[in-house]
């Protein structure tokens, strides 16, 4: 096992999410057997009892890769020399929010953390953001740490991706392993658009093999853009295991580099690539390697796809003309 260990953060860490994320990573995860993680807590003081707890248990696992855990409310302390930071906690909409109000809750926790993450945070840092409005929660970390490269900072659509492809494998009789070359375009929200039209299954066309457009528009897209509702409705609280798993494989794909074959879903910055404007933080089909990432170019993408790519990039939009109005960005 090599000697210094990552330092990865996670906040949020006593809700649901962690309650999954943390023994994952802490098992190895991310990093594979031979690596030591730090792992490094914030919650807000009135969750930090709880968090004790989970610390205990995470102590009672004897993970021989967890090297050690600090849990504290102050971001600027948890994130100090942070290698991965994975931005959970974010603020539930309660009874009588509006949409304004979820954003100005969640920019007053992203502005303080892309801050600190500025101030602090190692040299090779990178930021994955769950906690939703989870696009725009990163787009307001990314302008609160101008000294970060932008590149740094992703959302999470994998979760959408991961569901997407179950849902294409259910359909086609076929395993998950068979289908590659699946996008999430746009935001993590209900306009987000799954595309069939570039995945394949088997190596065919996954549009093609399918075979049936209304199935495509009024079943596959709207499935997997809602599941996250239909898991509230189904649980009684929104997703937890399943967004952990694709934080992790976002995280670790985004590190060790995605298959040679294939593509991920990830939402970052908009350099201008299929017509989105430059600068959102929007869900495009990358490659990764090395901590880095590149969109994959060339596509064609037909009227069908265009006008959903569309509306998804305007939800992001009207996003962030919102918080840039409330002085966020
Ligand atoms: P949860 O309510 O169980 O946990 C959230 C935790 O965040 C709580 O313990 C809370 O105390 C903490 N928190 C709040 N403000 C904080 C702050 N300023 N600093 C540190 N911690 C803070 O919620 P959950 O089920 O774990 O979900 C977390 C977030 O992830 C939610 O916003 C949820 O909507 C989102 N989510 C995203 C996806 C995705 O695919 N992107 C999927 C599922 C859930
Ligand atoms: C999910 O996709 O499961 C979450 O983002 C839950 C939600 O609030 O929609």
């Amino acid at each position: 096992m090599s000697s210094s260990p990552v330092k990865v953060a996670v906040t949020g860490a006593a809700g649901q999410i962690g309650y999954s994320l943390l023994f994952r990573i802490a098992s190895g995860a991310v990093y594979g057997p031979d690596t030591p993680v730090q792992l490094q807590l914030l919650e807000i003081t009135p969750a930090l009892k709880a968090l004790e707890g989970v610390v205990m248990e995470l102590d009672d696992c004897a993970f021989p890769t967890l090297a050690g855990v600090e849990i504290g409310d102050d971001a600027e302390k948890i994130f100090d020399g942070v290698n991965l930071a994975l931005l959970v906690g974010a603020r539930p909409r309660g009874p009588g929010m509006e949409r304004g109000d979820l954003l100005e809750a969640n920019g007053a926790i992203f502005t303080a953390q892309g801050k600190a993450l500025n101030k602090v945070a190692a040299d090779d840092v990178r930021i994955g953001v769950t906690g939703n409005p989870a696009n725009t929660n990163a787009l307001i970390a990314q302008r609160n740490a101008p000294d970060i490269p932008a590149d740094r900072f992703s959302a999470l659509t994998r979760l959408d991706h991961n569901r997407a492809i179950s849902q294409l494998a259910a359909r086609t009789g076929s395993s998950v392993t068979e289908i590659a070359h699946m996008t999430i375009w746009g935001n993590h929200s209900a306009t987000q658009y799954p595309d069939l039209f570039h995945a394949t299954v088997g190596g065919r066309n996954a549009a093609e093999v399918v075979d049936d457009q209304a199935w495509i528009e009024n079943d596959f897209v709207p499935t997997v853009a809602k599941r996250g509702a239909a898991i509230i409705e189904a649980r009684g609280s929104s997703s937890a295991a399943s967004a952990a798993s694709a934080t992790i494989d976002a995280a670790r794909d985004w590190l060790h580099g995605s298959a040679a074959d294939d593509w991920v879903s990830m939402a970052v910055q908009s350099d201008g690539s299929y017509g989105i404007p430059e600068g959102l933080i929007y869900s495009f089909p990358v490659t990764t390697s090395g901590g880095d990432w590149s969109i994959v170019q060339g596509l064609d993408i037909d009227e069908f796809s265009r006008g959903r790519m569309d509306a998804t990039a305007a939800e992001l939009i009207e996003e962030r003309d919102a918080v840039q109005a409330l002085g966020l960005i």
